[in-house]
């Protein structure tokens, strides 16, 4: 489902190497599969997952996205692409005068989902529920706080029922019980056969609950299985 073939991604006024933000990393990820990305801050951890989401482009290398290289792909086949990817930014964007139902529901629509029905409000309400702000859902957005923002944009991202979810710190401005949820939901969500990767600084998290991991350090990747778990 995602190829990464020496992929490298530097930006303008780069002089070597060594400011290579991502450095010929290679990836393979099957359908159903759950990865971490850690590493430190300015790791490359947002871009890679902005370079899986097509919101960037490599600066060499080749990336395959649902078995398309995304260097020969038409406009409508990078649409079709993009409405099975959800992210979770690390900036959070909700409109702030719709309410943080409309937010959920018009992320869904645009998702290309248009058999909107009954069930589909009562999926999100059930979401909502999950992560304690289903009393929330008729208040406008710019009422939040950062954390609950942030739980509605991992509910956007999964009441779109995507084949892909690449979240990027969804527990970053969580407490504990509440990151725990937003986890519980992710790895829910990942036992349906929806792929999953999470940008992550929380090593309580990557130590309790195992799962195949990406360490990025000076550009370059190290991959550990679920087995033998990453220590950072
Ligand atoms: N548009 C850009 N132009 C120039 N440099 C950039 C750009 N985007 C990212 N970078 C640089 O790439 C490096 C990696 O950034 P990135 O945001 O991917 O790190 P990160 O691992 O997500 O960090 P954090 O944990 O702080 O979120 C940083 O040094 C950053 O300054
Ligand atoms: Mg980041």
């Amino acid at each position: 489902m995602i190829s990464l073939r020496q992929v490298s991604r530097w930006y303008a006024g780069a002089v070597s190497d060594r400011s290579r933000v991502l450095d010929q990393l290679d990836l393979e990820l099957k359908k159903g599969e759950f990865l971490y990305v850690i590493g430190g801050t300015g790791a490359g951890k947002t871009t890679l997952l902005r370079l899986l989401a097509t919101e960037e482009h490599p600066s060499s290398g080749s990336l395959s996205l649902f078995g398309y290289d995304l260097s020969g792909v038409s406009a409508s086949t990078l649409q079709t692409i993009r409405r099975s990817i959800s992210t979770i930014s690390q900036k959070v964007q909700l409109i702030p005068d719709l309410s943080v139902f409309e937010n959920i529901s018009l992320a869904v629509h645009a998702a290309g989902n248009r058999s909107w029905n009954r069930d589909s409000r009562d999926r999100i309400f059930e979401l909502l529920e999950k992560v304690q702000l289903l009393s929330k859902r008729d208040r406008p957005a710019s009422e939040l706080s950062g954390g609950e923002a942030q739980r509605v944009s991992v509910v956007q991202a999964i009441a779109r029922k995507p084949e892909l979810i690449l979240a990027d710190e969804p527990t970053g401005a969580q407490d504990p019980e509440s990151a725990w949820n937003v986890l519980d939901l992710l790895m829910k969500e990942n036992l349906t056969g929806t792929t999953v990767m999470v940008a992550t600084h929380d090593r309580e998290m990557v130590r309790k609950v195992r799962k195949k991991t990406a360490f990025l350090r000076n550009g370059r990747m190290q991959i550990h299985a679920e087995e033998s778990p990453c220590r950072f």
